[in-house]
C-alpha cells in the first residue's frame, strides 16, 4: 500500500499531450482478483464471493470480482457515515485540494485507464484515450473548483452537504459515470458509496487505487462492485441520504418505489431515443457525420444516442446516400486498434437484445440495411445497421436498444417533425441541423428534451448541465445544476 500523504499537494508539470499511446498495453497492471474498496483500503468480501469479468472482444476473463452483500454494504456506509462528520467540516478550499489531485492523478495514469476502460468495456481505444478520461478528469477539475464557491454558487443561501451519498452506475461510460457521481458529491461535502456496474468494475477500482493513493480521508469514498442485488442493498439502506442512479429506465422506476416515503433524495438519468434531425438547409456532409457519431458512437450504448434519424423528405435521397457511403468505410473491430470506429457490444446479454431488436425491426417491414464489412468470429460484435422507412409505430422506433442501430424516418414540415420527435415515452437528448438560426431556437424551446444540440451530436462539458425529461429520469448532472443535488439549504 502506498504511503498515504496528510497535506494533497499539487503537480502541474506533466501535460496531457505528452502522455504515451495507450495502445500500448505494456504498463497496466492488473490484479487477478480484486476486492472491496471501504474505509481507505481492499477488503475481502462478507459473501466471500467473486464473480468473473470478461473483455467482450476476446471473450478472455480479465479478472475476478468481489461480489458486495448487505453486510459489505453496511460497512461501506458505516465507513461514510463517520467520513461525513470530518469530511463535511474541513475547509472547503481543502477538499478543493484533494479532488484536484484526484484529477491530476488521473491525467498521469490516463493511459492505463483508458486500456482498462477498452479492455473491460470494449470500447474503441480512440474514444476511451481522447473521450472518457480526459473528460472524466475534466470533470474533476471543474467540482474541484466549485468546492470553496458554493455560497456564490448560491448567494444569499446556505448550502450544506447531504450526507451519504449511494451511487449506482451503467457500464457504458464506466470511468466517466463514476466521476460524474463523485466529484460534485465531493465538492459539495458529501461522502460516497459508489457501485459500478458488474460488467465494467475495473475502471472504477482502478480508481479506488488512485484514491486511496491521493491521500483523501479514509471512507470518503467507498466503491462497492456487484450486481443489481448490491445496487439493492444501497438503495435500501437507511442511513443513506442520497441515490445517484445512472441506468435502465426499468432499474430507475424501481428504485423510486423503492425510496418512496423515505426522506432520501433521487435524481434518476435514465434511457434515450433521441431524435436527429436534418433539414434540407443543413450542411449535409457535416450532418453525415454527425449522424454516425450521433449513433455509433460507443457502439451506440449512449443514453442520449441520436438513434432516430429524422430527414427533411427533398434531401433524404442524398443524405441517405451519403449515410450508406460513410457507413462503408466504418471499421468494426478490435477496440485496442487505434483505427476502429466500432468496438465490442458490452456484453452477451446487450448483443442478444440488440439482435433481437434488428430481428423485430425486420418483421415490422422496416428495410434493413448493413454495410459489407464483416466481424469478427470470435467476441460480441454488431454491424452498424440502419432501418429505412421506420414508422413511428415501429417498436425499433419507440424502445431503447442500446446499440448500433439507427432508425431513419423522413417529415416535410417543422411542425410534424417536432410531433414526431416528442412522441417517445423518452425526452433526453435531441439533435437539429440547420443553417438557421431562428429554426434552431424554435425547435429547441419546442423539443422536450434536456439537452439538444445544434449542428453537432455527443459533445460533453463538466460544465453543461446533462439531463432528462419524461421516462428518462429527472435531476442534472454537470454544471452547476450538477451541485444542487447534493445540497439542502
Ligand atoms: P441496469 O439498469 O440493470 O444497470 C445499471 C446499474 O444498475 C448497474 O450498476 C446494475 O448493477 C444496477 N442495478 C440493476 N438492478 C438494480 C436494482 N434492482 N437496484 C439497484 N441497482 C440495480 O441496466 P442493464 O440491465 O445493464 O441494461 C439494460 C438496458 O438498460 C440497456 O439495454 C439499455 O437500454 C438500458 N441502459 C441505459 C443506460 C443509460 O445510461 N441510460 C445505461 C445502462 C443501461
Ligand atoms: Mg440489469
Amino acid at each position: 500500500m502506498t504511503k498515504k500523504t496528510k497535506e494533497p499537494t499539487l503537480d502541474f508539470t506533466t501535460d496531457w499531450a505528452y502522455a504515451p499511446a495507450p495502445e500500448d498495453t505494456k504498463h497496466i497492471s492488473l490484479k487477478k482478483q480484486y476486492d472491496l474498496f471501504i474505509n481507505g483500503e481492499f477488503v475481502k468480501p462478507n459473501s466471500k464471493k467473486y464473480f468473473a469479468t470478461y473483455n467482450p472482444a476476446t471473450e478472455e476473463k480479465i479478472a475476478d470480482i468481489a461480489e458486495a452483500n448487505e453486510k459489505d454494504v453496511d460497512n461501506a456506509v458505516k465507513a461514510a457515515r463517520k467520513a461525513f462528520e470530518k469530511w463535511s467540516k474541513i475547509p472547503a478550499k481543502e477538499r478543493g485540494k484533494y479532488i484536484y489531485r484526484i484529477a491530476r492523478l488521473m491525467q498521469e495514469r490516463a493511459r492505463e485507464f483508458a486500456v482498462i476502460e477498452t479492455m473491460d468495456g470494449g470500447k474503441p481505444i480512440r474514444e476511451s484515450r481522447d473521450i472518457d478520461v480526459p473528460l472524466a478528469a475534466n470533470h474533476f477539475f471543474y467540482y474541484a473548483g466549485w468546492a470553496d464557491k458554493l455560497e456564490y454558487a448560491f448567494p444569499n443561501r446556505t448550502p450544506k452537504p447531504l450526507g451519504v451519498a449511494g451511487q449506482i452506475i451503467p457500464w457504458n461510460f464506466p470511468l466517466l459515470m463514476a466521476a460524474w457521481k463523485i466529484a460534485p458529491a465531493l465538492a459539495t461535502g458529501n461522502t460516497v458509496v459508489l457501485k459500478p456496474a458488474e460488467t465494467t468494475s475495473l475502471t472504477a477500482l482502478k480508481l479506488a487505487e488512485l484514491i486511496r493513493d491521493s491521500g483523501l480521508p479514509d471512507g470518503v469514498v467507498n466503491i462497492v462492485t456487484g450486481a443489481g442485488k448490491t445496487g439493492a442493498a444501497i438503495v435500501n439502506h437507511p442511513d443513506i441520504n442520497k441515490i445517484a442512479f445512472t441506468g435502465s429506465t426499468d432499474v430507475g422506476k424501481m428504485i423510486q418505489k423503492a425510496i418512496a416515503g423515505t426522506d432520501k433524495k433521487l435524481t434518476l438519468e435514465l434511457g434515450g431515443k433521441a431524435a436527429n434531425i436534418i433539414f434540407e438547409d443543413a450542411p449535409l456532409d457535416q450532418a453525415v457525420e454527425g449522424i454516425v457519431n450521433g449513433i455509433f458512437f460507443n457502439q451506440g450504448h449512449v443514453c442520449c444516442a441520436g438513434s432516430r434519424l429524422f430527414v427533411q423528405e427533398s434531401v433524404a435521397d442524398i443524405v441517405i446516400r451519403k449515410l450508406k457511403d460513410r457507413m462503408e468505410t466504418l471499421i468494426v473491430g478490435d477496440p485496442m486498434d487505434k483505427n476502429t470506429d466500432i468496438g465490442a457490444i458490452n456484453s452477451k446479454e446487450q448483443l442478444l437484445k440488440i439482435n433481437k431488436y434488428i430481428k423485430i425491426g425486420k418483421d415490422e417491414g422496416a428495410e434493413m440495411y448493413q454495410p459489407s464489412c464483416g466481424i469478427p468470429s470470435k467476441g460480441n460484435f454488431c454491424k452498424p445497421t440502419l432501418f429505412l422507412n421506420a414508422s413511428q409505430s415501429h417498436r425499433v422506433v419507440q424502445e431503447e436498444i442500446f446499440g448500433p442501430v439507427l432508425t431513419v424516418q423522413t417529415f416535410r414540415t417543422i411542425e410534424e417533425v417536432i410531433e414526431k420527435a416528442n412522441n417517445i415515452p423518452y425526452g433526453l437528448s435531441a439533435g437539429v441541423w440547420t443553417d438557421k438560426g431562428s429554426k434552431i431556437f424554435n425547435l429547441t424551446a419546442k423539443l422536450r428534451a434536456g439537452v439538444v444540440w445544434a449542428n453537432t451530436y455527443n459533445k460533453f462539458d463538466p460544465t453543461s448541465p446533462f439531463g432528462g425529461y419524461k421516462e428518462s429520469g429527472f435531476g442534472r448532472e454537470g454544471g452547476l445544476h450538477g451541485l444542487m443535488p447534493y445540497l439542502k439549504f
